[in-house]
């Protein structure tokens, strides 16, 4: 058996997607070792969560920074510190300077509430509905320095009904979420998924359209 991903957590609130990483290995479904949650923000509830579970925490306030590329690298610095396989990026609210994600081309994920390419960036319920769509979702991707524009590796879908709001609309695609980071995570757990310079891989085969979450597992 392959030793456990080594995973390191970045989030800047509640922390619920990775409350739901946390369940799915507690269900033995994500062979996986916690190795750090870091936020910008010292009241950040997702620390609570990492700490109740005995997970290391960091916190790095960006208001100490004056320069935005020293905060990053400093932490990006400290999450490298913690060796971690993979670095999940599970609600964090700051965009990146490019440069300090370059080394973590190929490790680095994160979940996006929007079927991405469309509505890269913040309020993704709100110009789905306003836009008329019939459907929205959510897309785990990989990290590149183009702010939720990295490769797409899953999504998962829900239809907009008639009577949706900003408010009902997040609240159905976030239990979704929590299943589609969990099973995205484990593909790169059993070491399944890579990224290359062709693009994303899974079982060495080049994936042509992002996989898609349903009836409870990831197709291609
Ligand atoms: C989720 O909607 C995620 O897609 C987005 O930020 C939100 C984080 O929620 N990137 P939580 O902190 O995981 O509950």
């Amino acid at each position: 058996m392959p030793a456990p991903l080594r995973i390191a957590v970045l989030a800047s609130g509640r922390g619920s997607n990775f409350a739901a990483l946390l369940a799915a290995r507690e269900r033995k479904e994500l062979p996986a070792e916690f190795v750090l949650v870091a936020s910008d923000k010292a009241d950040a509830p997702v620390l609570q969560l990492a700490q109740s579970a005995g997970i290391p925490t960091t916190v790095l306030d960006p208001r100490e920074y004056t320069d935005r590329r020293a905060y990053d690298f400093t932490l990006f610095d400290r999450i490298g510190a913690s060796k971690p396989d993979l670095l999940v990026l599970a609600g964090f609210m700051r965009i990146i300077d490019g440069e300090a994600l370059t080394p973590w081309a190929g490790r680095m994920i994160n979940i996006h509430p929007s079927l991405l390419p469309k509505y890269r960036g913040l309020h993704t319920h709100r110009r789905a509905l306003k836009a008329g769509d019939v459907e929205h979702g959510a897309s785990v991707h990989y990290v590149t320095a183009e702010l939720d524009g990295g490769p797409v590796i899953a999504q998962a879908m829900l239809s907009i009904e008639t009577d949706d709001d900003e408010n009902t609309l997040a609240a159905r695609l976030l239990p979704l979420e929590h299943q589609l980071l969990p099973a995205v995570v484990a593909l790169i757990a059993a070491g399944r998924l890579t990224l290359s310079e062709q693009g994303v891989t899974l079982d060495d085969e080049p994936l042509r359209k992002p996989l898609r979450w349903q009836d409870g597992e990831l197709i291609r």
